[in-house]
């Protein structure tokens, strides 16, 4: 291998940046040629290039968003979008690639490889952390402390007006921001996708709490729960059946995305950067490299996307107590 292509994909995430560092750098430190490759796939495919020296990504670990930039290219998701960014890669002479992203990437990633035999090697980077594979992706702690940020301060607004807030945060498919922030931040209740917890349930404990003294409550909800309705459709009828309870809504939105990634996710790019270029080293490919218990794995893509990750219960049941 002598040269090795990287790019972001998909939404960005606090942290990619500092992953693209470590990528570029371990190029550098084991002789590779770096080629940093603009707006994912989608600049693949227009061949939009640069050639990245050690240098080139020096004051950039410590910033938010993506300085690759990030698409979710429609063409790529045809035979002949794909065959057109083999062709750029071909004459770049880039023999292995290097994505950074979530499932999206990698499914995308899975077709790229079997159709033209470029090895690939992914990071995951998203702040949905809904990857198997690996115990944390990139992004999520700092999401995950924007949240809680966020939501301290709907706290004091909802405490000074006795309110009940509905605070909407990132997840289509998985819960663990809504679960992890919502009992960080000390939620009352948690509206997840995994699992219908039952919006009559939920308004029941809510007025038994009410009875114990409590004045203000915070319901976090993700984005992809199961109630069936969106969050400004839930918020009039829990209002239309507790009359009495002055509700507000609040979408957190791409607040999320933004921001200097924690020290726990720098690190994380980090490690996951210099071994996702030692995996392509060692002969690896389709595969993606993750985190589990601190040690950096190799699990194919497949496996990476694919399947339900178990629910924390241990947290739901935290949440039942703590909030009697
Ligand atoms: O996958 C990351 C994510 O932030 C999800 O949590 C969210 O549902 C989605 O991206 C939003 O995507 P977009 O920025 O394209 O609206």
């Amino acid at each position: 291998i002598k040269k090795i292509g990287v790019l972001t994909s998909g939404g960005d995430a606090p942290g990619m940046n500092a992953a693209i560092r470590a990528v570029v750098r371990s190029c550098s430190y084991f002789d590779v040629e770096c080629v940093g490759i603009y707006r994912g796939y989608q600049g693949l495919i227009e061949g939009d290039f640069e050639v990245l020296t050690a240098r080139s990504v020096r004051n950039i670990i410590n910033k938010g968003g993506t300085f690759l930039k990030s698409a979710r290219s429609k063409e790529f998701r045809t035979v002949e979008g794909r065959a057109k960014a083999f062709q750029k890669l071909k004459d770049a002479g880039i023999d292995a690639l290097v994505v950074i992203g979530g499932d999206g990437t990698f499914t995308g990633a899975i077709y790229l490889e079997d159709e033209h035999g470029i090895p690939i090697v992914g990071i995951p980077g998203t702040i949905d952390n809904d990857i198997n594979g690996t115990d944390y992706t990139i992004g999520y702690d700092t999401a995950l402390n924007t949240v809680v940020d966020a939501i301290d301060k709907i706290r004091d607004t909802a405490s000074s007006h006795d309110r009940l807030f509905l605070v909407e945060v990132m997840g289509r498919d998985a819960g663990d921001i809504a679960l992890n922030a919502g009992v960080g931040a000390g939620a009352e209740e948690i509206l997840i996708p995994e699992e219908d917890m039952g919006v009559e349930r939920m308004m029941e404990s809510l007025e038994k709490s009410r009875k114990t003294g409590k004045t203000s409550s915070i319901i976090v909800v993700a984005e992809g729960e199961k109630s069936g309705k969106n969050i400004f459709e839930l918020a009039e009828y829990i209002g239309e059946k507790m009359v009495d309870y002055d509700i507000r809504v609040s979408v957190l939105g791409h607040i999320q995305r933004g921001g200097a990634p924690s020290c726990y996710d720098r690190v994380l790019a980090s490690k996951l950067g210099v071994g996702a270029v030692e995996a392509v080293l060692r002969g690896e490919s389709g595969v993606m490299v993750g985190i589990t218990n601190k040690i950096v794995t190799s699990v194919d893509f497949n496996t990476a996307i694919k399947g339900t990750r178990p629910l924390d219960k241990e947290l739901r049941r935290v949440l039942t107590i703590t909030t009697v």
